[in-house]
């Protein structure tokens, strides 16, 4: 059952959104080291080309998502216009987010629309780079990413995604998972901060061997949005 927000502004299905590599090296503070030669799962992919560019770069990445279940095709029109709609909610809501790190709306949606066109070219050109699945199960082996990043699904969709739901996804996200897998916002798609979920959670995993950190990012879209989760290996 959907919460709906005091001020009534309830966003419908999950937005594909196209963030680019410079959006994830900024939200994830990734070095060239992070990425030249690692393993590294992209879940929710969505229609970000942060895949087909860290490729070029030599980092071997898979991304997952649940669209990735329809025709190359359709992937390389929707992911236009699906982002699309993201941009529109974010222009709709400019109060709720800091322009500085793209200028303005307008350069925002330039970036967007670029790397939505560059993950369509990619999905057609080298469709083995993107799975279709969903979390709380992903189809890997254990251990099978250096690096996992995971943007705008978790804390995120939070009216719909119960804290049961992200616990599980998160001990999936580290089981697939060698290295570090970071988190980023923490915060829901209104902007709304969720410290006794992440709070919850820390627990649990720490309760499960799985120790955790708060890193600063070098990012803020929503306000106060300025800091990732960090999954550290398990003891
Ligand atoms: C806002 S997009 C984020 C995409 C990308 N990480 C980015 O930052 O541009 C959210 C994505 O989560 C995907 N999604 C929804 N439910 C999911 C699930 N259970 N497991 C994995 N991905 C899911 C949606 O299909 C959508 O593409």
């Amino acid at each position: 059952m959907m919460k709906h927000h005091a001020d009534g502004e309830v966003l419908g299905e999950f937005l594909v959104s196209a963030r680019s590599l410079a959006e994830y090296r900024a939200m994830f503070h990734l070095s060239d080291d992070d990425l030249t030669g690692r393993r590294i799962l992209d879940c929710p992919g969505g229609a970000a080309s942060f895949t087909a560019e860290a490729s070029t770069l030599g980092a071997a990445v898979t991304a997952v998502d649940p669209i990735y279940a329809r025709s190359t095709t359709e992937l390389s029109v929707d992911a236009v216009t699906e982002n699309d709609r993201a941009v529109a909610w974010a222009a709709a809501n400019a109060h709720r987010y800091r322009w500085d790190w793209y200028g303005s709306p307008a350069g925002h949606a330039a970036i967007r629309r670029g790397a939505a066109r560059r993950f369509a070219d990619d999905v057609r050109a080298e469709p083995h780079r993107y799975i279709a699945a969903s979390l709380p199960e992903l189809p890997f082996p254990d251990g099978s990413f250096d690096l996992t990043l995971s943007s705008h699904l978790l804390f995120s969709y939070a009216d719909r995604l119960d804290a049961d739901f992200h616990l599980s996804a998160l001990l999936e996200l580290s089981r697939v998972t060698e290295g570090e897998a970071r988190l980023y916002p923490l915060l829901d798609y209104t902007g709304a901060p969720l410290d006794d979920l992440i709070d919850h959670l820390r627990t649990e995993l720490h309760d499960k061997g799985i120790p955790t950190a708060l890193r600063k990012t070098h990012y803020e879209f929503h306000h106060g949005a300025d800091t990732m989760l960090v999954l550290q290996p398990a003891t």
